[in-house]
């Protein structure tokens, strides 16, 4: 059997249904599978996805023409199975391409995609993040890829026992994706600081909050490795920010309505810079769906804005504020040496006990990466294991 055609990508396309029949007319190659299902293609989709290199850079497998490079009127002329399972479409202009059947059934449209499920959680229902073995994930990739998708779907997950070395943290960081640096540099240790440019640097408490709100797009994940911890106190107390603002939706639906469409600004603090965020504490998309938070009590600049919306605002914020510090949806744990905790910034609130300084050491490390490194590194991670089965 001859190999398959490239695809527009790099990605890997399992075959799990064969072609059982096409159809063609001129917009449109129908495709009816073996479990069933038919799938329509439209000739402009199809042309403009040609692997061909005229097309699709040979190197770059990058769209390499434009929309008006191709005619408005285009039609398929023909199409056919070929001997090795791929799928031969004729277009008008001439050219006859072939395209692979498990990517012509992997982007092909079955009706909406089923939302990306996450797991919500409360402190009864889930008391401790999800916790995988450190060195075991740091040797056998499988493990690694499931400590992600509980990054993904809980917002928060742990690795445990890992061995204290310098540069650890951003080596396993940087398997994920780049560091983003910030203003705190590009790794921060949690210690106490004379002259402190967050309360993150003294041993207080630390009420449930986002990291970073003022910034234009606060980083996505942040990654806490604890190198040693003999203080009393300083638990980690963490909160779903999803899991309430979902319950506000249905219990306190002014209050919801409020922290989706009032807009709070957040300042830091500082000699040397002046960042400032803008946006409402509960963002959506256009369904409706929560896609982040931007919450921090503490870095709040004045509100601005007409004295109705101070009012709804400041209960609004008050009422999420009140949930947050509650210990229904609080996750409280205690950092242990060797623990690796990563979570997703702009989903899980964090905060801490106040600690005993004096009472022994605190050393923890810190560094930011983005939501979208992690989704690219699961994907990868994912195409790898498919072709390695494929082999
Ligand atoms: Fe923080």
């Amino acid at each position: 059997m001859t190999a398959l055609p490239t695809t527009p990508d790099f990605d890997v396309w399992p075959v799990d249904h064969q072609v059982v029949s096409l159809e063609v007319s001129a917009e449109t190659l129908t495709v009816t599978w073996s479990d069933g299902q038919t799938s329509a293609h439209h000739a402009l989709l199809l042309r403009e996805n040609s692997p061909d290199p005229a097309t699709t850079h040979p190197k770059a497998r990058e769209m390499a023409i434009g929309p008006d490079e191709i005619a408005a009127d285009l039609c398929i002329t023909g199409a056919e199975r070929c001997g090795s399972g791929a799928i031969s479409v004729t277009f008008s202009d001439g050219l006859t391409t072939d395209y692979h059947p498990g990517w012509l059934r992997g982007t092909a449209w079955f009706g909406e995609d089923a939302p990306t499920p996450l797991v919500l959680w409360t402190s009864a229902e889930q008391p401790e993040p999800p916790t995988f073995d450190g060195p075991g994930a740091l040797e056998d990739a499988a493990v690694f890829l499931e400590w992600l998708e509980a990054l993904r779907v809980y917002g928060v997950a742990r690795l445990r026992g890992l061995p204290q070395q310098d540069g650890l943290l951003e080596r396993i960081v940087t398997q994920i994706g780049p560091v983003r640096e910030s203003n705190f540099g590009r790794q921060y240790v949690l210690e106490i600081k004379d002259d402190p440019d967050s309360q993150a640097y003294t041993s207080g408490a630390l009420l449930q909050h986002i990291d970073l709100p003022t910034r234009e797009l606060p980083f996505g994940l942040q990654f806490l490795y604890t190198r040693e911890n003999t203080t009393p106190g300083g638990e980690g107390r963490y909160v779903d920010a999803y899991r309430v603002a979902e319950d506000m939706r249905i219990e306190e639906p002014e209050h919801f309505q409020s922290l989706v469409t009032d807009i709070w600004e957040y300042n830091n603090r500082a000699r040397t810079s002046d960042y400032r965020g803008r946006g409402p504490v509960i963002e959506t998309d256009a369904a409706g769906a929560i896609t982040g938070v931007r919450y921090n009590t503490f870095l709040r600049a004045p509100l601005r804005a007409p004295l109705e919306v101070q009012a709804r605002a400041y209960k609004a914020y008050r009422a999420f504020s009140v949930r947050a510090q509650s210990p229904a949806y609080q996750m409280k744990f205690r950092y242990e040496a060797g623990d690796l905790l990563a979570f997703d910034n702009r989903r899980a609130l964090h905060g801490r006990a106040g600690y005993d300084a004096k009472g022994g050491a605190r050393f923890i490390e810190g560094i930011y990466a983005d939501r979208d490194d992690l989704h690219s590194r699961i994907r990868t991670l994912k195409r790898q294991f498919r072709a390695g089965s494929a082999s």
